[in-house]
């Protein structure tokens, strides 16, 4: 089956006891047995519930893994990962991660004692010098977050693989639409179900695709002993959202493509930091590892200073000011003040992540009205 077959079809089989098209919710906490001791294929909500199964079932199926998990959070499916480690371990991530991976990383995963480097993973030559006899993991993100650096996934676990280190790939801004890690070598697939997946704003989720069982037994060993499972009405509206994905995509990016090219040519932008822009440094990369498109997400730096900046997003009209992103709404918001206000101000300076960077999330509506709202804008407050 292709893709948007998949997407309808794995994971949504009718009701067998009254033939809905649409499978039920079901809320039950628990499930009765055969016997003491014996266990029928569910038990208990926080073990497995049917409804969160479909949709892990639809999330393999779109990411082409043997099998997914469905988290209450993209936080809580990326801190699923680093369980996976034990103290005296070390994490090389990417320096263009969204900022609450960087403050897990750095926060929290160190009270266990796991060490952190962050490299610029866009020269895998980068992560190896940061590789040290303790790695045991490496954290991608491919467009990565708020800078849209591409980084090259093949070369990356290729050079992991060699020395035993396991991949992790963010791959929310990309979706499965537009990249398949797994297919490229990495070991693990994450999402914030909260963005495209689930695609209109109105949940909180995340999921943790593999390929290797015994990586995927260890996951869910993990998720049932802390216990942060996708909610039942949750996981049902992430089975909705992921029916339309492929089509939301391909609309996002066209979008997104038009108003990068807008912006490039506006002489109140210094940069436009776009993978489908030739002048983008990950460009030939992105256009190899990116099949069908180049994403909704873009950032650009305005021809401002900070306050400029924040007069600047809390100005437009459609593009409403708010962190998130992937949804069918436009949104708009300055990364230093906002999704990336947890990194420390040295290495939010050190990663480029200006005062003066905009990020967007460039939603399905028209987009010549997109284009007039930034264009109105920048001519109002710059
Ligand atoms: C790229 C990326 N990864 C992970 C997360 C965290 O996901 P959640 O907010 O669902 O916990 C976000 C949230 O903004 C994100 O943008």
């Amino acid at each position: 089956m292709k893709f948007r077959t998949r997407a309808i079809h794995v994971g949504n089989s009718k009701d067998p006891q009254t033939g809905a098209v649409v499978p039920p919710i079901h809320l039950a906490s628990t499930y009765i047995q055969p016997g003491a001791g014996e266990w029928g294929e569910f038990d208990y909500g926080r073990s497995g519930n049917p409804t969160r199964h479909n949709a892990e079932l639809t999330l393999a199926a779109l990411e082409g893994g043997h099998k997914a998990l469905a988290f209450s959070s993209g936080m809580a499916a990326i801190h699923a990962v680093t369980m996976l480690l034990s103290s005296g371990d070390h994490i090389v991530a990417g320096t263009d991660i969204y900022g609450g991976t960087y403050r897990l990383l750095h926060k929290i995963a160190n009270r266990s004692g796991i060490d952190v480097t962050l490299a610029d993973s866009t020269a895998p030559s980068n992560l190896e010098s940061a590789i040290r006899d303790n790695t045991k993991l490496i954290w991608l993100e491919s467009p990565g977050n708020p800078r849209m650096s591409i980084t090259d996934l093949q070369a990356c676990s290729d050079l992991a693989r060699d020395r035993g280190i396991r991949v992790a790939v963010d791959n929310t801004f990309a979706t499965p639409v537009l990249t398949r890690p797994l297919e490229l070598g990495a070991d693990i697939v994450m999402h914030s179900a909260t963005k495209y997946l689930g695609g209109h704003s109105d949940l909180i989720g995340g999921a943790l695709v593999v390929q290797d069982s015994g990586l995927y037994d260890d996951l869910y060993f993990i998720q049932n002993a802390t216990g942060a499972v996708l909610g039942p009405f949750d996981s049902y509206l992430l089975s909705r959202g992921m029916k339309t994905l492929a089509l939301r995509v391909s609309e996002h990016c066209k979008n997104a493509g038009k108003i990068a090219s807008f912006l490039d040519a506006h002489p109140r932008i210094k940069r436009v930091l776009y993978p489908g822009l030739a002048t983008h440094p990950g460009h030939e990369t992105a256009a190899r590892q990116m099949t069908g498109g180049f994403g909704g997400m873009l950032s650009f730096e305005i021809d401002g200073d900070y306050q400029q900046t924040k007069a600047f997003v809390e100005s437009t009209t459609l593009f409403q000011l708010a962190v998130s992103l992937g949804a069918v709404e436009s949104l708009i918001e300055q990364p230093a003040s906002m999704s990336h206000a947890s990194y420390d101000p040295a290495d939010r300076v050190a990663h480029g992540i200006l005062d003066s960077l905009v990020r967007i999330s460039v939603g399905l509506e028209d987009v010549d009205d997109l284009i007039q709202d930034l264009d109105d804008t920048l001519g109002r407050v710059l």
